[in-house]
């Protein structure tokens, strides 16, 4: 596995401590080896790793990397399969992989011997330009080697949901005839800390519905089949086309008693600053299953609580919470919590590192889904662009649950 931006916090916090967890508990190939790259030099990184030092768009590193993995496929006595994961800013995506092509690190996709390439979101920040980073990403590889991330489908209460959804037991009333409406709340009680100057050219919508809420939305929306993936682009691409959606900005306030700043103080951050902690929209799946049934999706930092949950409303007035964090739980309300296995991995990058090096990409994103997520949220960025008014909420005082959430004017 080449790591790509191996001295960032990514590759401290989550990436290096997964094979770690995953080599201690046997799941890694053997033998496996690690190599960084990145462009501090390697004194300056702690991991005991084999280093490529380099800048990303310079043949130079990539020349160095060519040679540590000749040396080991020399020593090892075969050709290596190669996993490149890109932890790096995405301003660099397309330039790694035009490189490792350029250095023959790619092997074509119906060898013998694999080459995946695994990416971190943000894939663009709006609909050309992810559709742009699409063309230059597939002018070198082929859908099969690439492993677009989204760390929601690692844990544990999205791989509930999904065992849920496919061991079919509640099909029969997973449809407009029984249920009323469809919540999706992704409620974080912390603020953007010191990302003010990321946040500025990201925001909630771009940040965590985009991805991670649409990621929810489809796994709830989708039919059931073999190819899960193939059913979630399905869902997305029939969700109906909206206008706008409500959003705020959280104010000065307080959490869990102890005052906070409101966005606009954030170090990074102008005062007048419109950008969005917080977004609540209404969507509509268009298809037979979902005719005329709200899914109410809402987003927001600074809110009174740390949740993320699905709960459904049925018809017959039954409740059902599919509790994706803290402590991942599905059950109907005044009902006893339903069982399922633990997953193989409870950390959600073993999960994904894992799978991906079976070649199983049913926990990694489609780029048509993402580029349908984007066809429909784009407009809703755009037509924010025009609006210079925020609505402010003060911090912590907005619970997930809130009826006001939903009457922050548009
Ligand atoms: C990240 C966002 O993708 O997801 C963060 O960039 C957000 O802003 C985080 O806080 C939420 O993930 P988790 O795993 O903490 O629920």
């Amino acid at each position: 596995m080449v790591i790509f931006g191996a001295t960032g916090d990514l590759t401290a916090k989550k990436i290096l401590p997964a094979i770690d967890g995953l080599r201690a508990s046997g799941a890694l190939p053997e033998p496996f080896a690690v190599i960084g790259m990145a462009r501090r030099p390697q004194e300056e990184f702690p991991h005991p790793i084999l280093y490529a030092q380099g800048d990303f768009d310079e043949d130079l590193g990539y020349e160095r990397l060519s040679a540590i993995l000749a040396a080991v496929d020399e020593k090892w006595g075969r050709k290596s399969n190669r996993i490149y994961f890109l932890a790096t800013q995405p301003k660099y995506f397309s330039t790694i992989v035009e490189q490792l092509d350029k250095h023959g690190l790619i092997y074509s996709a119906d060898g013998s011997q694999w080459s995946r390439v695994m990416i971190e979101k943000p894939f663009g920040n709006d609909l050309e330009s992810a559709l742009e980073l699409q063309r230059e990403i597939k002018e070198h590889l082929d859908e099969s080697q690439i492993y677009l991330i989204d760390h929601y489908l690692g844990k544990e209460g999205v791989q509930n949901l999904v065992d849920f959804r496919m061991n079919g037991e509640f099909e029969s009333i997973w449809n407009h005839a029984f249920v009323e409406n469809v919540e999706i709340i992704l409620s974080e009680e912390i603020g953007v800390g010191t990302r003010g100057k990321f946040w500025e050219e990201t925001g909630m919508l771009r940040d965590v519905v985009q991805n991670h809420v649409m990621q929810l939305l489809s796994l709830v929306a989708m039919d059931v089949g073999d190819d899960i993936p193939a059913e979630k682009i399905k869902a997305v691409e029939a969700i109906r086309p909206v206008e706008s959606m409500h959003r705020g900005q959280y104010g000065p306030g307080a959490i869990n008693g102890s005052p906070v700043l409101g966005y606009r103080e954030e170090a990074g951050v102008p005062k007048d600053s419109n950008v969005e902690t917080f977004v609540a929209g209404e969507l509509y799946v268009d298809n037979e299953r979902w005719q005329g049934v709200p899914f109410y999706i809402q987003a927001g930092k600074r809110l009174g609580k740390q949740l993320t949950e699905i709960v459904v409303t049925f018809k017959s007035g039954e409740i059902l919470h599919i509790r994706i964090q803290p402590k991942p739980a599905i059950y109907f309300e005044e009902q006893t919590e339903m069982h399922f296995e633990k997953p193989r991995f409870s950390d959600g990058y073993q999960k994904l590192i894992y799978d991906a090096l079976q070649g199983n990409q049913d926990s990694f994103v489609q780029n048509e889904e993402q580029i349908a997520s984007w066809r429909l949220l784009t407009p809703i960025l755009d037509s924010w662009k025009e609006k210079q008014d925020i609505p402010i909420y003060p911090a912590g005082a907005l619970n997930e649950l809130d009826p006001r959430l939903s009457t922050l004017p548009l």
